[in-house]
């Protein structure tokens, strides 16, 4: 696991997008794995400038992404599908089915998860899956406690996170019960891995990266066990 810690969230973001133009330029076709979350917006954008500037094409690139809830409509404005759109796709030249994130509609979510993961292995696996951490160490939707072994599954939302995502619903009630994500399993598969952490209350989360311990109730050390892992810190992480 390679951190490098940069001077603040701009540095953060483009020095991701840097990685992710890397990828695409050297196989046009490639698979992304994506995540949502306010911390790879800048680098979303970074990549949209740089699409606009004609220095990356989207055209054949694939993407997958972590997570979203169950249940939720796509066209949600509180959907990653939604969310994904505004802050990307609609943005850069990548085709629309192309894309994919997990069916937050699915009758069968079970069914739906094993396709998911088919269709990544179908496409030839995750070339680079992009990552923001919680607070609690969580990557995706898998939370203190997560196993290791898991590929993409329905979980239930911690009280904690659907009292922390009210504030984005009409009211509490409106919050999904539950989210499908991708399992520490699908993320590990990927070939490469880039790990985004901004701002102080991620500071606990960053200095479990540094010690040499795997520990279920803190998901993010899963990452430890994967051969290429880079993570990008800004300094506020890092000094807390
Ligand atoms: C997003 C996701 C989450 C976020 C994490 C950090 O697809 O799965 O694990 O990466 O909650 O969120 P932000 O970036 O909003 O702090």
């Amino acid at each position: 696991m390679l951190i490098r810690i940069l001077k603040d969230y701009d540095a953060v973001s483009a020095y991701a997008a840097d990685i992710i133009t890397e990828v695409v330029k050297g196989n046009p076709s490639c698979v992304l794995g994506l995540a949502t979350g306010s911390t790879p917006i800048g680098t979303y954008r970074k990549l949209i400038e740089e699409y606009r500037a004609g220095e990356v094409d989207f055209a054949q690139v694939r993407t997958y992404n972590l997570d979203e809830y169950y249940p939720m409509a796509p066209d949600h404005v509180q959907s990653y599908r939604h969310f994904m759109e505004e802050h990307l796709f609609r943005h850069i030249n990548i085709v629309s089915e192309n894309t994919h994130v997990p069916d937050g509609t699915a009758e069968n979510p079970a069914a739906m998860c094993r396709d998911y993961d088919a269709a990544i292995r179908g496409a030839g696996g995750l070339d680079l899956q992009l990552l923001g951490i919680g607070r609690n160490g969580h990557i995706g939707f898998n939370e203190p406690g997560a196993s290791l072994f898991a590929s993409t599954h329905l979980t239930p939302l911690t009280e904690n996170t659907i009292e922390a995502n009210a504030r984005f619903f009409s009211s509490p009630k409106e919050v999904p019960t539950h989210a499908v994500t991708m399992g520490m399993a699908s993320i590990l598969g990927a070939r490469k891995i880039l790990l985004l952490i901004s701002g102080k209350d991620k500071h606990e989360a960053l200095l479990r990266l540094y010690d040499d311990t795997v520990d279920p109730q803190c998901p993010a050390t899963f990452l430890k066990l994967h051969p290429d892992v880079t993570v990008l810190a800004d300094e506020e992480a890092y000094h807390g």
